[in-house]
């Protein structure tokens, strides 16, 4: 497909997006290569960074497209991770980071601890893309307009989240540990606009509907699996909430709008907790705690 085709021209900007091997970010990381950005995208496994990368080039020989591999459950490959960006960007010359999609995520169902203590749904969800966008942060400030995506849901309704157990619950349910680290996502994204208020990079989060992907189906057991089996076919297709990601990422009236939750390329209310700011400075000051950063 010929750029001008394009409804965004992004040549010269660069964009990561985590979770870049399947589903949402896979369909993402391909429409920011049509558009002509460079990508970084990364994956916890290197033969699936392989071929997402080929099936890319099958279908836009011309990108731009370079693969890292991480597994973002462990705070050490997050430091790694954004050591190993910043050693990409200056191979690039490039003056900095202009967009960070957080799309990485996972639904698991039984209790899990990381090496870092911390249950493994909630590490993944919220403490990678927290702890990444703030070793990310500097070289996103050094570009105009640049924008922190993080991808949430609409499994964040009718949730609440008491932020002194965001490390571990005190009673462990799958549903209710995913939901909580996509509630997590949007007061993220929503305090980071308050203390970073004027400045570049701007923080968004994504709500993508359901999607027709395998994520149901990865660590899980057979309920987990029988359900998403059924709730899978009622999803869209990747490239509807892809599109959504690529208008907060590169569309004007994105800056121009205040709003941080994003629903089919269009502001939609998030939930009474997530427009908490009370709950939301609580969560950053214990995610800052627990990932080592000062707050
Ligand atoms: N599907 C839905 O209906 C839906 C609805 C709302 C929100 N979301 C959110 O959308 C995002 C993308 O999900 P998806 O539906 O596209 O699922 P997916 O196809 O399973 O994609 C998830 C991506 O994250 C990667 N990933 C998982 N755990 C990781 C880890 N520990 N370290 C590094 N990468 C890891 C996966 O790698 P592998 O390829 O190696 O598995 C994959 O690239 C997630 O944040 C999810 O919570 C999805």
């Amino acid at each position: 497909m010929n750029l001008m085709e394009q409804k965004y021209d992004l040549s010269g900007k660069i964009v990561v997006v985590t979770g870049a091997t399947s589903g949402i970010g896979w369909h993402s990381a391909l429409e920011f290569c049509r558009c002509g950005a460079s990508v970084i995208g990364v994956g916890r496994n290197e033969d699936r960074c392989t071929h997402a990368r080929a099936k890319i080039l099958a279908q836009v020989p011309e990108a731009k497209i370079e693969y890292l591999v991480a597994d973002l459950v462990s705070q050490r490959e997050v430091r790694r991770l954004a050591e190993e960006i910043k050693k990409a960007l200056q191979r690039q010359q490039a003056p900095g980071l202009d967009v960070l999609v957080n799309n990485a995520g996972t639904f698991v169902d039984r209790l899990t601890l990381t090496e870092d203590g911390i249950e493994k749904t909630v590490a993944v969800n919220h403490m990678a893309p927290f702890l990444l966008t703030q070793l990310l942060l500097p070289e996103m400030a050094a570009r105009p307009d640049s924008r922190v995506i993080t991808i949430s849901s609409g499994s964040h309704y009718h949730t609440w989240l008491n932020p002194k157990r965001l490390r571990s619950p005190l009673l462990y349910n799958s549903l209710w540990a995913y939901k909580v680290s996509k509630l997590a996502n949007v007061l993220f994204s929503a305090e980071f606009n308050r203390r970073h208020t004027g400045e570049s990079p701007r923080a968004f989060a994504v709500d993508p509907g359901l999607v027709n992907t395998n994520i149901g189906f990865k660590g899980t057991g057979a309920l987990a699996r029988f359900v998403w089996r059924q709730r899978q076919k009622a999803g869209v297709d990747p490239s509807i909430p892809a599109s959504t990601i690529l208008f907060v990422a590169a569309d004007p009236a994105a800056l121009q709008s205040k709003a941080v939750y994003w629903y089919l390329s269009a502001p939609r209310q998030p939930s009474r907790a997530a427009s908490n700011p009370q709950l939301a400075t609580a969560v950053w000051q214990e995610s800052a705690r627990l990932c080592h950063l000062e707050k």
